[in-house]
């Protein structure tokens, strides 16, 4: 098939100094997996690349503070990353980490390129120091007052409260986050990224056709170009990668200067993986490609100018035989942050929701579909606990779980198979039809990463089959006329098919029980997994994920008449009224 389309999916890649929660899920990995699958199932050829963020001082910090090793901190977050994920479904084509050999290799490699293209140079610049601990103390390392918005526990490259990138130097009250100390200034040289030079080319690929992007991100991006400065991207730490230049051993590449090239090496990991070693150039080098970066808007700048300037300043690394450049982002659906009860979630506060523990209690698709129904795309929205357990037992029980397990339930005890169906009359038919159009509707939400809107398409086209059900009632048929309530089951049937596709998205794990419930064979997406991969030196656990790579479903077509059905079992569970109250007590211990 030549039309599929390549469609990378890029997901921000998690620091490893602690466990996911619920903000990461809404903010990135839930909609990245929504849209990876439905492009699965449209028949586009997805690869889904991500992997922890293994490098900066989130995570030297968290060693610190522990006493442990940078590398002890990365790898066990690392692990509980694979396995949250899994459990929860983000069926990454591979999920790695930044500290792989090829991960270094890529990232040194752009770093040169960009030296030699003119456009890094080095400059002694004015950086904190402690004298207590006799080193520089960049970024996390020191907190203060934010210049912008006056939160006094703002950190030295991002203020948590406003949002906006910092200078550390730009603080005022600065003090050292391990020891409380005030640091000192002193002159210490690094590379920085000119990216004065790039503004002109990344406002042109900012001004270029990108009235589709959410204008948040769009507006944001726009005037941070605007005011450009030189970045540096190097860092006198320990833990990191080496700056390949003689004379700079010691230095170490700036975090968000090479996590976001994980997005090249990870494309580049995946195909060696697979042993089609040039694979990933498909996603990079051509032209009908298409990219979409799914984060939270913290990160918005770090995608939408950072990223693509380098991706400019290299130009053609790799690949001139292709005579193209590296792509740049198609779209960066950024969401807001998702609140908990009201109050933003915060690790540091020990105010979150974290994805393991909620697993032990939760089904993923009844996590994934809170989490969906209140994504927040274009505001801040706000888990609830209480409107939780209404939306699992009102909507997906009620609505869809029922339907499902009324209709395979009332066929099973009658008929056993999928019933042979008289002549459809027009309400049989206008029904259908409804549905079916949810595969143009409902995709097209989604191909727009609307996924909120998506949802609850695809819900009331579920309350249009309950309604036909209620107005055909077939437990009623069944005592008068065994083939009109054929019909009518035959066609519920057909509808409960096609919405099994449309959720398969947002509800992956009761879709493939669903799947088998009603006779398939083959699954719709099979599972990713957990493997050790890489050469000796180089062993590291992934996440990967490589069948049905492009299934092609999204589509009508015929439940076959005559299929013998398996006896059925209800996909969800209903939650009791006291679910919302324990987990507030939780919180609160
Ligand atoms: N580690 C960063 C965070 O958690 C996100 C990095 S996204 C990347 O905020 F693309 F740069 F990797
Ligand atoms: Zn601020």
């Amino acid at each position: 098939m030549g039309d599929r389309t390549k469609i990378l999916v890029a997901v921000a890649w998690p620091y490893a100094n602690g466990d996911l929660h619920v903000g990461h899920l809404a903010g990135a990995y839930l909609p990245a997996d929504i849209f990876a699958r439905y492009h699965r199932l449209v028949g586009n050829d997805v690869l889904m690349v991500s992997g922890s963020d293994s490098h900066g001082t989130p995570v030297t910090l968290r060693a610190e503070q522990e006493g442990v090793t940078a590398t002890e901190i990365f790898e066990r977050y690392h692990r509980r990353f694979l396995e949250t994920q899994r459990d929860i479904g983000i069926s990454y084509s591979l999920f790695t980490h930044t500290d792989t050999a090829n991960h270094h290799r890529v990232s040194q490699g752009m770093f040169t390129a960009l030296l030699d293209h003119g456009y890094l140079y080095t400059e002694s610049q004015r950086q904190f120091y402690s004298e207590t601990l006799g080193r520089f103390l960049p970024d996390r390392y020191v907190e203060g007052t934010c210049p912008h918005c006056g939160y006094t526990e703002a950190r030295g490259d991002q203020c948590d409260n406003c949002g906006r990138i910092l200078d550390a130097l730009e603080l005022s009250n600065p003090h050292t986050k391990i020891d409380g100390s005030i640091p000192v200034i002193r002159e210490t040289e690094h590379f920085i990224l000119d990216l004065p030079k790039l503004a002109d080319a990344v406002l042109a690929y900012l001004n270029d056709d990108k009235e589709f992007w959410r204008p948040t991100v769009l507006n944001f991006s726009r005037n941070y170009v605007k005011a450009l400065k030189g970045r540096a991207i190097t860092r006198d730490i320990e833990w990191g990668i080496p700056v390949p230049v003689p004379g700079y051993e010691g230095k170490r590449l700036y975090v968000w200067f090479e996590a976001v090239i994980g997005y090249l090496s990870a494309s580049i990991e995946e195909a060696a993986l697979r042993g089609t070693p040039d694979a990933w150039k498909d996603w990079w080098y051509a032209p009908d490609a298409k990219s979409y970066y799914f984060i939270g808007k913290d990160n918005t700048v770090f995608h939408t100018v950072i990223w693509p300037a380098e991706l400019i300043g290299v130009g053609r690394i790799y690949c001139d035989e292709i005579g193209a450049n590296l792509a740049l982002p198609t779209d960066v659906p950024a969401n807001e942050f998702m609140n908990l009860g009201g109050a933003q979630f915060s690790k540091s506060r020990g105010h979150v929701i974290s994805l393991p523990d909620l697993l032990t209690r939760f089904d993923a698709d009844a996590v994934r579909y809170y989490v969906t129904v209140v994504m927040p795309e274009t505001s801040d929205s706000d888990f609830l606990w209480d409107d939780f357990v209404q939306r699992n037992n009102g909507e997906l029980v009620a609505v869809w779980g029922n339907l499902v397990h009324r209709v395979l339930s009332f066929t099973n005890k009658h008929f056993g198979e999928v019933p042979r169906p008289g002549a459809l009359s027009t309400v049989d038919l206008e029904l259908l039809e409804k549905v079916g159009a949810g595969f143009d509707t409902v995709g097209a939400q989604l191909a727009g990463c609307r996924f909120r809107s998506a949802l609850s398409d695809a819900f009331a086209l579920a309350r249009e089959v309950n309604r036909y059900l209620e107005v055909k009632s077939p437990w009623s048929q069944m005592k008068v006329d065994r083939e009109a309530a054929a019909t009518t089951l035959y066609v519920a049937l057909q509808a409960i098919d096609m919405l099994k596709v449309m959720l398969a998205p947002f509800l992956p794990f009761s879709s493939e029980k669903l799947q088998i419930a009603l006779g398939y064979s083959a699954p719709l997406f099979g599972e990713p997994v957990i493997e050790l991969v890489g050469t000796p030196g180089d062993e590291h656990e992934v996440l990967r994920y490589d069948a049905n790579r492009a299934t092609g479903l999204w589509r009508r077509q015929e439940l076959p008449a005559g299929r013998t059905l398996p006896r059925p079992e209800p996909l969800f569970a209903k939650l009791d009224d006291a679910v919302a109250t324990e987990e507030l007590a939780r919180l609160g211990s």
